[in-house]
């Protein structure tokens, strides 16, 4: 028996040292396409966590602008402070405007004793030399007084980089502008206001933007974060999350209908991520949405993405409150989600399609999808579901509608929900799944025993967890990357039933995030892509149009020997292109076999991500630690040699005529 297992022991590693020394062949079947990919394959999923959009992509550098934190002067510092003759008092005027009530009273007694009120943004301003600063203020001057505005912007030195003055002259709400230029380039400058003379002045919505947000656009997003995204060529974008959409309770759920219309009107609530992890309390975190459903619709048309909205089905989060809107009272939610289609497709004459049109696009958006409820589970959610699906049937028989299957890719409640969906023919179901690395190699084979005819999946959520389930110390390492590669190869393989997919969460600020790992962080002034984000950007760019089969020994290539491998042409191009996951310690030497095309051309381009340490991680200060690198290789024929290097991603871009 010994003497067997001995001998059984040198055959096996006799056979992979001869995998390793000798080329192994792999086959591509390039004239047996057998599934189409969707042009939604590879997406992004928005939320505002972390601050991904206030403090982040949303450009507006004023923290706490209307006094509607729980703390009203929260992010403001004071002088003089405290309820003191000669300073500011917070006043509400809710009957007349509940959307935004709180103001603030500066009284100045004696131009001696200017008032200021400072604000250092979202862990400090990042401003840049030579670039021009937008200021806004609304204000109101009381008769009789006459108080004038010094605008000042300071670096970290709290030395002038930049000033303006304005004086607010009239008696009635008026928005002011005024533009400055930054002289110097800061990470952590602040704005400080003075108000000198005598008086009072009410001020309200005190804004400051740069002006090269992504195109140019007022009040806009931030530039380099957005080309992060437009970089990846995404075929969708999920938004506003996550979790946000159920809220904590559904108090503070996400209501599209608040986030559209004038920035000032648009009621601010608390982010539901504020208070969340006690291991990373974040009292400023709030939601402006001065990034709102319009601005996300605009968004989604740039990126050349497909709009997916997400909407509440009527439940808050079930790990909070799990509060839940009793079936007789659906219909305003119901409405919501008709209101919504509306928005995004509705003629100008209709009352949605026309605001969609007074703030700036009579275009319609075009929207093809709409997600009934993030991550909800148990019977609660599918009676819910179903009532959404028949109203929303019933107007828009042509919007294809993504269902849930709950936070967890495996258990009770995901196969009670997936059993129920499937019941109901559900179109496209969403599946999360935040797990370890080892996870994500063994699930490439997820998908092969998927059913064909069933619904479609959205693999909706997902990031390797290098430590535990959201837990702070999560790393985005190359391992983790390069787990996630291996495991959308079968992503890939499976675009049949797969039909859109995406990392999350997208987007951290280094100095203002609850949740980790994330494909995107960035700091006031800098960004950098993860080794997830190469890893996704490498599939989005080079997604093709048709799976075929790439074989080794007849088989698919699903973790033999730590490879995993899919191949796709792209009918447009006139391409066929492998990824190819080498997960051992070793190298390996693969010849390429591509067989049913012709007109292969001699150039091929090789593009390799790896790393030689799987905890390797890309950082503000060394964004291109693991960053692709291009190569040329040579065909003979059909035939083409690639050296596959330990623990990597390989991608190979094959031309014919
Ligand atoms: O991506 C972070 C959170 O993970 C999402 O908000 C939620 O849907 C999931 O639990």
């Amino acid at each position: 028996m010994k003497k067997q297992l001995i001998l059984i022991s040198i055959f096996l590693m006799c056979n992979m040292l001869a995998n390793i020394l000798v080329a192994q062949k792999l086959v591509v079947k390039a004239n047996e396409p057998v599934a189409e990919i969707q042009p939604t394959m590879w997406g992004l999923f928005f939320e505002d966590i972390n601050f991904a959009a206030d403090g982040g992509i949303y450009a507006e550098l004023v923290k706490n602008r209307s006094f509607e934190f729980y703390k009203p002067l929260m992010g403001w510092e004071v002088t003089p402070g405290g309820n003191y003759e000669g300073s500011v008092l917070v006043l509400n005027r809710e009957e007349m405007l509940s959307s935004n009530p709180r103001y603030a009273r500066v009284t100045v007694v004696d131009n001696d004793k200017p008032v200021t009120m400072k604000n250092s943004g979202f862990r400090g301003m990042g401003v840049k030399q030579g670039l021009q600063y937008n200021f806004s203020i609304w204000a109101r001057q009381e008769a009789g007084s006459s108080i004038k505005l010094n605008i000042e912007l300071q670096n970290s030195a709290n030395e002038n980089i930049g000033k303006a003055i304005l004086i607010p002259v009239s008696d009635e709400w008026t928005k002011y502008e005024v533009s400055f230029t930054s002289s110097k380039t800061d990470s952590k400058a602040s704005l400080v206001l003075t108000f000198e003379g005598k008086g009072i002045l009410d001020v309200d919505m005190i804004s400051l933007f740069p002006a090269d947000t992504w195109k140019n656009r007022p009040g806009g997003l931030r530039a380099d974060l957005v080309q992060m995204l437009y970089d990846m060529k995404p075929g969708f974008l999920r938004f506003p999350g996550g979790c946000i959409v159920e809220g904590h309770d559904l108090s503070v759920r996400y209501q599209w209908k608040k986030t559209v219309g004038n920035v000032e009107e648009r009621e601010m609530i608390v982010n539901r991520w504020n208070n969340e992890f006690s291991h990373r309390l974040t009292p400023d975190y709030y939601q402006t949405f001065g990034l709102g459903f319009y601005e996300y619709f605009l968004l989604s048309r740039d990126l050349g993405a497909e709009p997916l909205p997400i909407i509440n089905c009527g439940m808050a989060c079930q790990f909070n409150t799990g509060e839940l809107v009793p079936m007789d009272q659906l219909e305003p939610y119901i409405q919501d989600a008709l209101d919504l289609i509306e928005f995004a497709n509705g003629s100008i004459d209709t009352k949605w399609g026309k605001l969609r049109a007074e703030m700036g696009s009579p275009e319609s958006f075009n929207m093809k999808f709409i997600g009934v409820g993030n991550e909800q589970w148990g019977p609660q959610y599918i009676e819910r579901y179903i009532e959404f699906e028949k109203a929303i049937k019933a107007k828009y028989p042509e919007i294809i509608i993504v269902s849930g299957s709950g936070p967890f890719p495996d258990g009770e409640d995901f196969e009670f929900g997936m059993k129920a969906l499937k019941e109901l023919n559900a179109e496209i179901i969403d599946e999360h799944y935040y797990r370890p690395p080892q996870w994500f190699f063994d699930n490439a084979t997820r998908y092969d025993s998927y059913d064909r005819h069933g619904p479609k999946i959205f693999a909706g959520e997902y990031a390797a967890q290098s430590v535990a389930i959201a837990s702070p110390n999560n790393r985005n390492s190359w391992l983790t990357a390069l787990s996630e590669a291996a495991f959308m190869t079968g992503l890939e393989r499976n675009a049949e039933v797969v039909h859109l997919t995406s990392y999350a969460p997208l987007f951290a600020h280094v100095e203002g995030w609850q949740w980790t790992p994330d494909l995107i962080w960035f700091d006031n002034l800098r960004v950098y892509g993860t080794p997830n984000y190469y890893v996704q950007k490498l599939f989005a760019n080079h997604r093709g149009s048709h799976v075929v089969p790439i074989l080794l020994n007849g088989q698919a290539i699903t973790g033999q020997e730590g490879l995993y491998a899919t191949a796709v042409i792209d009918k447009s191009t006139n391409e066929v292109i492998l990824k190819i996951v080498n997960n051992s310690e070793s190298a390996r030497k693969t010849s390429v076999q591509i067989n049913g095309m012709k007109g292969i051309l001699p150039n091929a381009k090789k593009i390799v991500l790896k790393a030689d340490d799987l905890n390797a991680e890309n950082s503000l200060d060394n964004p291109g630690n693991i960053y692709p690198a291009e190569s040329q290789l040579k065909l003979k024929g059909n035939l083409v040699s690639a050296d596959l290097d330990p623990m990597s991603l390989t991608i190979i871009v094959i031309k014919h005529k």
